[in-house]
């Protein structure tokens, strides 16, 4: 909808304002009278005028006094004004500043076609300058529409970037992952085969039978271990990672978990003691739970760089409390957060590490139970990951 037009006529005579609003009365304007400078000045600084009217001979502030004070104030600088003077005086006046076009004169008696058609041109002026504005404004909208769009698709873009970074990562990292246990089980076969052909005795012998076996064993479940996670992962990211709890006792849960590892920390040269003074029961799922600490021990075997790693089970009546500490190299702050996330694997351990999938998994289970999964850590003072579980829930 279109704004009305604002006039604004000044002049001392009454009679005078009568007979100018009769000539400009429209149906889109609006005309203001004032009968003195000061009055005048008033109103310009209430309303946006789209021209001023001013008589020039007015007792008290004159027409060119009002026009100067217009012309030295921000908000009617870019008033248009038309002077209306006795015919025959002179009109010389000096009006520096004001924008050429923008000062016009009337004479009396005012001749009504000339008015008529001297206020439509400003007044059109005016209008025009306003749809201007009007675009302007648009058009910036939409110039900063358009950036903000610009931004989402970059953003997008590197988005998608990084994803395509991670997915080859990943591929060639599983496709190492899983070529490397399989690599020596294919050495194993073909050994064996050898051994076949050859009919070598002690090829059949059952200790080393055992110990094949055992090694091979190893490969498998390492291969499983590595097609779980990704399966865990793919179950997270649709929202199908699901968990059941049961009736569970963690201090006997963490014997098994410490024995069936003891061998490995052996391997590592290093010692894993458990601190669980008391049984506690909870409503929780016994496998994932198992598998958060199988994750948070191997962990601590691998970036623990041998030292005693400590697992310690404490609880109140509101939850269980599982602390895993080593004495390792530790994790920066500023790593500490990222370290859960997936394919998050910290570069700076120096030590070969997995897929990056252990903690990100660790913390999804820790949440299914309600519960959770932190670090703290200093970097050479090794770390301890927390995991709690409320007693409370299911
Ligand atoms: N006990 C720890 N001490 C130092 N760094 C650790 C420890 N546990 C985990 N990290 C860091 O967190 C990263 C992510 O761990 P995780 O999700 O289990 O993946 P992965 O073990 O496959 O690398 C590891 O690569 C390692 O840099
Ligand atoms: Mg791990």
């Amino acid at each position: 909808m279109l704004e009305r037009t604002k006039l604004l006529i000044v002049d001392d005579l009454p009679e005078n304002l009568r007979a100018l609003q009769a000539l400009l009365r429209d149906e889109e304007r609006t005309v203001y009278q004032a009968t003195s400078g000061d009055e005048a000045l008033a109103l310009l600084l209430e309303h946006d005028f789209a021209l001023a009217i001013l008589d020039v001979q007015m007792p008290g502030m004159d027409g060119f006094e009002l026009a100067e004070l217009m012309r030295g104030t921000e908000k009617t600088r870019h008033i248009p004004i038309v002077f209306v003077s006795a015919a025959g005086k002179e009109l010389n006046y000096a009006f520096k500043g004001y924008e050429a076009g923008a000062v016009d004169f009337l004479y009396k008696p005012l001749d009504g076609d000339m008015v008529k058609s001297k206020v439509n041109v400003f007044v059109a002026l005016h209008r025009q300058r306003q749809e201007t504005q009007r675009q302007v404004v648009a058009l910036e909208k939409a110039r900063a529409e358009q950036e903000a769009t610009l931004q989402a698709l970059h953003l997008a873009q590197e988005e998608l970037q990084r994803a395509l970074r991670t997915r080859d990562e990943f591929m060639s990292l599983v496709a190492h992952e899983l070529r490397t246990p399989l690599n020596t089980l294919s050495l194993e076969t073909q050994l064996r085969k050898l051994q076949i052909e050859r009919g070598v005795q002690e090829g059949f012998n059952p200790e080393v039978w055992k110990k094949m076996v055992a090694r091979d064993d190893r490969q498998i479940q390492s291969m499983i271990r590595l097609i779980d996670d990704m399966l865990d992962v793919s179950r997270i990211r649709s929202g199908k990672l699901s968990i059941r709890p049961a009736e569970t006792e963690l201090s006997g849960l963490l014997q098994r978990v410490v024995a069936d590892l003891s061998r490995q920390a052996r391997e590592t040269g290093c010692e894993i003691s458990l601190k669980a003074e008391q049984e506690v029961r909870g409503h929780w799922d016994e496998f994932r739970i198992e598998q958060v600490i199988v994750n948070l021990l191997t962990n601590a075997l691998r970036y623990g760089c041998g030292t005693p790693v400590e697992v310690k089970l404490e609880a109140d009546w509101r939850a269980a409390r599982i602390t895993v500490r080593d004495g390792g190299k530790g994790i920066a702050e500023e790593t500490q957060a990222r370290i859960f996330e997936p394919f998050e694997r910290g570069l700076d351990t120096g030590v070969s590490a997995g897929l990056g999938l252990g903690l990100y998994i660790s913390k999804q289970l820790a949440e299914a139970h309600q519960g959770t999964l932190s670090v703290s850590s200093a970097p050479g003072d090794g770390s301890t990951f927390t995991l709690t579980l409320p007693r409370t829930a299911g």
